[in-house]
């Protein structure tokens, strides 16, 4: 299954290519996580999806069949823990935003988050999800398949984020007068530097007062970014994957998330990789890894 990681712009793909097949493997990671006795988070539909794309590696994965030592075992649960963690602070933040009355939600780079179909939504809210072409395609057929039903309104935005996507969101029915919760999950270092600071000032022109946004991002970029992206790739390999994330992150210095959604006029909080898996019952495996300095963001204008 070797997968092509060079990047350039304008690329596209699918779920079963470059910057596409990780999405598969995060959904593959949530499928496994809804899977331990106390899970963090369950998305019943991960593995169907999973299975649905058809790369084999993810396939057995899901599916129970790949054989693993001890190590491989610690890596595992220590990938389908991280992922948890991250899947259930993005619930948390739209949870939180429903409850609190916001009714238009917009998941960037949506890629196999079933959310639109697994969280309560209330009946009057609508949930914009964008990302490129074929994965939404693919995602509304397989999910149709299987039968399952959006829980809000869902419009879909076929869209690269890299492109006017803000017009294409106001075509689809977005309204900019109202709140919106915003959500930038496992998307910035697929990004090229200045579309991540672009990203964030058409969110900002977007957002009426009131709006929220939930984002992640890793404090170092630049090499340190890189050695992140082999560490990555390194956990991964130990299962047997072969896809090298490192040539599909864009290094290069970037904006640090805080101080650049505050000088747009964002209050903002932050929670470390480590304390939200404290804050979820679990216990970040320090002597593991450096991922527990990423930051989860929640903002609000
Ligand atoms: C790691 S996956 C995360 C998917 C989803 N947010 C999740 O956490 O399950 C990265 C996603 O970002 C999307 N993506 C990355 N760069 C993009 C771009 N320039 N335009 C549209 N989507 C993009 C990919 O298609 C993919 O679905």
């Amino acid at each position: 299954m070797a997968i092509d990681s060079s990047r350039s712009p304008g690329d596209s793909w699918d779920l079963a290519s470059s910057v596409g097949a990780t999405a598969t493997m995060v959904a593959a990671a949530r499928a496994l996580a809804s899977t331990a006795a106390d899970p963090i988070v369950v998305d019943s539909f991960a593995a169907p999806l999973v299975r649905a794309v058809g790369l084999d590696f993810f396939t057995r994965l899901v599916d129970g069949d790949i054989t693993r030592d001890d190590q491989a075992e610690r890596e595992l649960q220590f990938i389908t823990e991280s992922i948890a963690v991250r899947t259930r602070f993005f619930d948390e933040f739209f949870r939180d935003a429903a409850r609190d009355g916001l009714r238009q939600y917009v998941i960037l780079a949506a890629g196999l988050d079933a959310r639109a179909y697994r969280l309560p939504w209330p009946s009057d809210s609508v949930v914009y999800e964008i990302d490129q072409p074929a994965v939404v395609e693919f995602k509304s057929t397989t999910m149709s398949q299987l039968g399952a039903v959006p829980a809000a309104q869902r419009q879909t935005v076929s869209i690269d984020l890299r492109d006017d996507w803000p017009n294409a969101l106001r075509h689809s029915g977005f309204d900019d007068t109202q709140p919106t919760a915003w959500s930038a999950e496992g998307l910035l270092m697929y990004l090229p530097p200045e579309a991540q600071d672009r990203l964030f000032d058409n969110i900002t022109e977007l957002s009426s007062a009131g709006s929220r946004l939930a984002t992640e991002y890793h404090p170092d970029t630049g090499s340190t970014l890189a050695q992140r992206a082999q560490e990555f790739t390194q956990r991964w390999t130990t299962l047997g994957c072969d896809i090298d994330l490192t040539g599909l992150f864009y290094d290069g210095e970037r904006s640090n998330v805080v101080d650049y959604l505050t000088g747009r006029g964002w209050l903002v909080g932050t929670r470390p990789r480590r304390a939200l898996f404290t804050d979820y019952g679990r216990i970040f495996p320090d002597d593991m890894s450096q991922l527990g300095d990423i930051v989860a963001v929640t903002a609000t204008l």
